[in-house]
């Protein structure tokens, strides 16, 4: 690795995709300040290396990499030192493809080799001061070599009090309709001191809230010192423990590794908030079986109910997909039938798009778009609705409140989050950022809530928040 550098400009990064994403962009401009100097810069014209971490979920996703390369051959011909790299999952699954379409990019990275950027850049850098090379092709690395990543990225750097840390990493469930098994590869957790180990680094430059990440979180598997696994409900209970964290957070889930276990960490662990992530993606069997989501969906909302009866305020988001293969009226119907009575908080829906490689790309779809088009504009009204009205119903009550940060509506106040994720602004000094507070809700707005602040209960613990009726 690179110890003087060559770089005098700094670093550019645009993330698409999913909080994976930004969790490995982070990293990306951490590895990267530390052994090449490159600090981070807001617009790419002052960059020496512009990465772009690429999502592949979605079709328009995808295109969205390529329109944008197309602009970024015009900064190269500006400044031809530049780097330029492509990493994520597009860059998984298109390979060398990228370069030919876009000959600007000289490195092409996967999630799972991001810690080898410095080394690649090394040699990009080497190959274009090499004379004898004429014909400069692109590096490219986007193997799956399975955790070595963790081992190789430095430790953690905070920037507030909130932080996600990457628990496990890729997905086998291997949904028909999703290329995230094929770009990210097979489950892989982490070792549990490992992850134990960079939250008590966070702990003590501050953090007080930890989002533990996984594209099946609730897979986690962690390898032990003395051998044993410890699954995510050992992880929380060990994470509880560490002095100064005050909430913890995981996403995403998959219904079916919602073991009991889990579950009972709801009543176990008050630190874990009352809000779950949990995608369905339909209301219909018969759609789940063709998602080979392996799950039907009583089960699904018996698990609901197990949680909520340990957590009756637990706020439930989710995700879905509309237009899916053969997912007719009536299959949409349960699925507006299953929101209606389960509830939802801020969720994801989106059409079904067809991902090249996938077994659902050689199904049979013969649902005009329009009608699809009219599926996803009801099921948005419908939780756009029910968002609107767990907002509503936290009016009058008091909720704690992690202050992250200086309010941006107003220079005199401050903003924090609730455990369910909204923001909320409320006169206050700076001081209290980083400590947990009672906030009473007054105001609800489209994507914030405004409040006074009652209590400071670290000081005064006598004021527990309020559960809010929906
Ligand atoms: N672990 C999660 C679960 O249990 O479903 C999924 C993580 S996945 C990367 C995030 C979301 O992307 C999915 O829940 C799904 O709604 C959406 N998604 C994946 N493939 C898609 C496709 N081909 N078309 C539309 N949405 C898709
Ligand atoms: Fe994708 Fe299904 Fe895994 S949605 S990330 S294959 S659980």
């Amino acid at each position: 690795m690179s110890q003087t550098t060559p770089f005098t400009g700094g670093l550019y990064v645009i993330t698409y995709g999913c909080q994976m994403n930004e969790y490995d962009s982070d990293k990306m401009a951490s590895l990267l300040a530390k052994t090449h100097g490159l600090t981070l810069v807001t617009e790419p014209e002052e960059a020496d290396v512009v990465l772009m971490n690429t999502c592949s979920v979605r079709e328009k996703a995808q295109e969205k990499v390529f329109s944008e390369l197309g602009r970024w051959e015009k900064w190269k011909k500006l400044k031809s030192n530049r780097v330029i790299g492509v990493g994520g999952c597009v860059a998984s699954q298109e390979g060398r493809e990228i370069r030919r379409r876009a000959p600007c990019v000289d490195v092409i990275f996967g999630p799972q080799t991001l810690h080898r950027l410095p080394a690649m850049i090394d040699e990009v850098l080497r190959v274009r001061g090499d004379d004898s090379i004429k014909k400069k092709k692109a590096v490219i690395d986007i193997s799956f070599p399975e955790i070595e990543k963790f081992d190789h990225l430095p430790e953690p750097e905070v920037n507030g009090v909130s932080a996600m840390v990457s628990v496990m990493e890729g997905c086998s469930k291997y949904c028909t309709f999703c290329v995230v098994p094929y770009t990210r590869g097979e489950e892989v957790s982490r070792p549990y001191e490992d992850v134990l180990h960079e939250i008590r680094i966070l702990a003590e430059q501050g953090v007080r809230e930890v989002n533990l990440l996984g594209q099946n979180v609730n897979a986690y598997r962690g390898v032990m010192e003395d051998g044993d696994i410890a699954d995510l409900a050992v992880l929380m209970h060990a994470v509880r423990a560490i002095e100064g964290i005050g909430r913890i957070r995981f996403t995403t889930s998959h219904p079916n590794e919602m073991t009991q276990s889990i579950i009972n960490c709801y009543a176990e662990i008050p630190e874990l908030v009352s809000h779950l992530h949990l995608p369905i993606q339909s209301g219909s069997d018969k759609v789940l079986a063709m998602m080979k989501r392996n799950h039907m969906v009583l089960e699904y909302k018996s698990t609901i109910r197990k949680v909520r009866a340990l957590r009756p305020n637990l706020c439930l988001s989710g995700d879905f997909i509309i237009g899916f293969p053969g997912e007719t009226c009536d299959d949409f119907k349960e699925t507006l039938a299953l929101v209606e009575e389960l509830k939802y908080d801020r969720s994801f829906s989106f059409i079904y798009s067809e991902r090249p490689g996938t077994p659902a790309a050689g199904f049979l779809d013969e649902e005009p778009m329009e009608k699809k088009k009219r599926r996803l504009f009801a099921i948005q009204e419908l939780l756009n609705k029910q968002t609107a009205d767990i907002s509503d119903a936290m009016l009058g009550t008091v909720q704690r409140v992690l202050v992250e940060r200086l309010s941006r509506k107003s220079f005199d106040q401050v903003a924090g989050r609730t455990e369910n994720n909204r923001v909320v602004n409320f006169s206050g000094s700076p001081e209290l950022i980083g400590q947990f507070v009672d906030v009473e809700i007054t105001e609800a707005l489209t994507n914030s809530l405004q409040g006074n602040l009652i209590a400071t209960p670290e000081a005064d613990s006598h004021i527990a928040p309020q559960a809010y009726a929906l």
